[in-house]
C-alpha cells in the first residue's frame, strides 16, 4: 500500500516536473531560435540583432542579390522582427564599399519638421521641458529609412526588383514571428507607455502580457509595407501613408505636416576615411560625429605602444579614456549637420591637430575636466546595426534607429509602424545633456529641415587596400568608443573575432565626469589604480551590440555580439 502511494506521488511529481520542463523549454530561449554567435563563411555573411532578419537577408544573397539588396531586405524585415529599433520610421547611415574598392555613404537621417524651433521644448523660463523631446508626437524628426532604402535601390541594386526585397518584411507582419525572451520581457516593460501615448489599439498597448515563442502578428504595419512594395518611396511619402501620418500628428498636437514627408530626401555624402597603420578606415561624416571622432581617437593612440600595453591594462584604458575625453569636448562644440553649421571637418581631423590635442596627455594622471575645451579653430536605447558582405565581395555597414527603444512610443493609427525620437539627438538648449548625457551648442541647434547630430558610426577597414573588418553598433553616445575598441581588440589585440565582440568595454564622453565600464569589466585593483589616476571610476549595464564581419584568409568570419538576440548566417 505505501510502496503504491511513494509510486502515485512520484508519478504526480514526475509529470509535474515533466510539465516545469516543458515549459522551461518553451521559454528557453534556445528553443525559440539557435542564435549563430559566431561562424566562419566561404561566400557569404550576415549579421544582425535578430535570426529572423539575418535569414531574410541571406536568402536575398542566395537568390542572387547583392550586399546592397540584403541590407534592404534586412532594413524592412527589422522593422517587423526588431521594433524596438529596427524601423520605418526612423533614419540611419549606411557605409558601402562596392567589389571594386568604391566607397559610398548614405545619410538618410531625419530632419527637423518645417515647424520646429530652436526654442521648442523650452518652457516661459526657458528651462527644458521634461520629456518633451524623447515621448510623443513632439519628439518625432521625419522619417528617412524608406527614401534611403529607395535611394540605395536606384543607386545599386543588382536584382532590380523592389518588391522582391520588401516582400519578406511583408510576410513575417502579416503572419507573425516568434518573440524571443528579452523581447517579449522589452514589450511587457513598455506597455504602459505605449498605453499612455497610443490611445488606439495596437500590438504594443496590448493589455496582455507577452511570453517568448509568443507569435507577434502587425497587420496594419503589413498594409504599409504593401504601400511601400508597390509605390516605391511614395508609399510612405505620398498619399495614404502621408494622410495617415499627417493625421496623427494633427490629433495628437505633432508638427509633422505632409509636405515635410514629400520634401525629405536622403543624401549620398563623402565617406571619412584615415589611415591607420596599414589599415584604412571609411566611416560616417556629419551629420553624424562617428567618422571624425573615431578618426580622432585612432590618431590619438596611435604613437603609443598599445599592443605591448595589452587589452584592459591600466595604461590602455587611461590613454583611450584621455584621447576620449578630448574627442568628445571637441563633438559638444563644433559637430551638427554641416549643411546648417560649418562643421571643420578637415581641421578635426588634421593629424597634426590630433597630435597637438594629446601634448597635455599625462601618462599617471588624468586630466581634469575642465582643462580640456573644445580645440579652437578659425571658425567655429535602442539603435541597431547590421553587417553584410556579399559573395561577389561587396559590403554594406548600417546603423538605423528610432533612437531610444521603440522612439516616441507614436505608433501611426492604422499605419502600425513607431516613430522615432530623434529630435533629442538635437541641443534642446545649450550645455543642458539629452537622453545620453551628451551636451551640445550652437553647432547642433535645431532648425527646420536640419539634421540632428548622431553618434552612429558605421565602418569598413581595409588592410593593405583589400576588404578586412564590417563593423558598428548601437549603444547612443556610447558606439563610437565601442568601435573603437573592437578595432583595437582585432588589429592591436589581436583576439579571435568572436572574442573582440564579446570582450568588456569602457566608455569615456567628456561630460560627465565618469569613467563607465560594463559591470564586471574592470576588477577591483584595476579600478583603484584608476581611481588613484584621478579617474572617476563607474560600472554600468551592457555598453553596445557590436555586429562585425572580419575577411581573411579567403573566408569570412561573423561574430554577433552575446548582449543580444543577435545572430548570424550566411554561406
Ligand atoms: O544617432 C544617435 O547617435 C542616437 N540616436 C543613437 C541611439 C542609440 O544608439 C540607442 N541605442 N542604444
Amino acid at each position: 500500500m505505501k510502496t503504491q502511494k511513494l509510486f502515485q506521488i512520484l508519478n504526480v511529481s514526475m509529470i509535474i516536473g515533466f510539465l516545469i520542463f516543458l515549459h522551461s523549454c518553451k521559454i528557453d530561449q534556445s528553443s525559440i531560435y539557435s542564435l549563430q554567435k559566431y561562424k566562419v563563411y566561404d561566400n557569404a555573411a550576415v549579421s544582425t540583432a535578430h535570426p529572423v532578419a539575418s535569414a531574410i537577408a541571406v536568402k536575398i544573397l542566395k537568390e542572387g542579390g547583392n550586399a546592397i539588396d540584403a541590407a534592404i531586405a534586412a532594413q524592412f524585415a527589422l522593422a517587423v522582427c526588431y521594433p524596438v529599433a529596427g524601423n520605418i520610421g526612423g533614419g540611419g547611415f549606411m557605409i558601402y564599399r562596392e567589389q571594386n574598392g568604391r566607397l559610398h555613404s548614405l545619410d538618410y537621417r531625419e530632419t527637423a519638421p518645417a515647424r520646429s524651433s530652436e526654442s521648442m521644448y523650452l518652457d516661459a523660463a526657458g528651462n527644458v521641458i521634461k520629456d518633451l523631446s524623447t515621448k510623443g508626437h513632439l519628439a518625432v524628426g521625419i522619417p528617412g529609412s524608406v527614401d534611403g532604402m529607395y535611394e540605395a535601390f536606384k543607386k545599386f541594386s543588382k536584382l532590380q526588383d523592389w518588391k522582391q526585397l520588401v516582400q519578406p518584411a511583408i510576410d513575417i507582419a502579416e503572419k507573425g514571428f516568434k518573440l524571443t525572451k528579452k523581447q517579449a520581457k522589452n514589450l511587457n516593460d513598455k506597455k504602459e507607455v505605449f498605453q499612455e501615448v497610443n490611445q488606439h489599439q495596437n500590438p504594443f498597448n496590448s493589455p496582455n502580457r507577452y511570453r517568448a515563442g509568443d507569435v507577434f502578428i502587425q497587420k496594419d504595419l503589413a498594409h504599409t509595407l504593401t504601400l511601400i512594395r508597390d509605390e516605391g518611396r511614395a508609399g510612405f511619402y505620398e498619399g495614404e501613408n502621408a494622410q495617415r501620418l499627417a493625421q496623427e500628428m494633427q490629433k495628437h498636437q505633432g508638427i509633422i505636416g505632409t509636405d515635410d514627408l514629400k520634401n525629405y530626401q536622403s543624401v549620398w555624402r563623402d565617406v571619412i576615411s584615415f589611415p591607420y597603420k596599414n589599415y584604412t578606415i571609411h566611416s560616417m561624416p556629419p551629420p553624424s560625429s562617428g567618422g571624425i571622432l573615431l578618426a580622432q581617437l585612432m590618431q590619438s593612440i596611435e604613437p603609443y605602444p598599445i599592443k605591448s600595453w595589452g587589452f584592459q591594462d591600466v595604461r590602455s584604458i587611461h590613454l583611450m579614456t584621455e584621447a576620449e575625453k578630448r574627442a568628445y569636448a571637441d563633438r559638444a562644440i563644433h559637430l551638427g549637420d554641416g549643411d546648417f553649421y560649418p562643421v571643420p571637418v578637415e581641421d578635426l581631423i588634421n593629424p597634426h591637430y590630433v597630435t597637438e590635442r594629446m601634448r597635455d596627455f599625462n601618462i599617471s594622471k588624468a586630466s581634469d575636466l575642465e582643462s580640456i575645451q573644445a580645440g579652437q579653430f578659425d571658425e567655429s536605447e535602442e539603435t541597431t546595426h547590421f553587417s553584410i558582405v556579399d559573395s561577389y565581395g561587396n559590403a554594406v555597414s548600417i546603423t538605423t534607429t528610432l533612437n531610444g527603444g521603440y522612439g516616441s512610443k507614436v505608433v501611426v493609427e492604422g499605419a502600425g509602424y513607431l516613430l522615432n525620437n530623434e529630435m533629442d539627438d538635437f541641443s534642446a538648449k545649450v550645455g543642458v545633456p539629452n537622453m545620453y548625457g551628451l551636451v551640445g551648442a550652437e553647432a547642433n541647434k535645431i532648425e527646420p529641415g536640419k539634421r540632428m547630430l548622431s553618434s552612429m558610426t558605421p565602418t569598413i577597414v581595409e588592410k593593405e587596400g583589400k576588404l578586412f573588418m564590417v563593423l558598428g553598433t548601437p549603444g547612443g553616445s556610447t558606439i563610437i568608443t565601442s568601435v573603437f575598441q573592437t578595432i583595437l581588440n582585432v588589429i592591436e589585440f589581436e583576439m579571435p573575432v568572436g572574442k573582440a565582440v564579446e570582450a568588456p568595454r569602457f566608455h569615456h564622453q567628456w561630460k560627465p565626469e565618469d569613467l563607465f565600464y560594463e559591470n564586471g569589466a574592470f576588477a577591483a585593483d584595476k579600478v583603484k589604480s584608476l581611481e588613484k589616476m584621478g579617474h572617476q571610476v563607474s560600472s554600468r549595464s551592457s555598453i553596445g551590440r557590436v555586429e562585425l564581419i572580419v575577411a581573411q584568409n579567403g573566408k569570412l568570419e561573423a561574430a554577433a555580439d552575446t548582449r543580444g538576440d543577435d545572430h548570424v548566417d550566411g554561406f
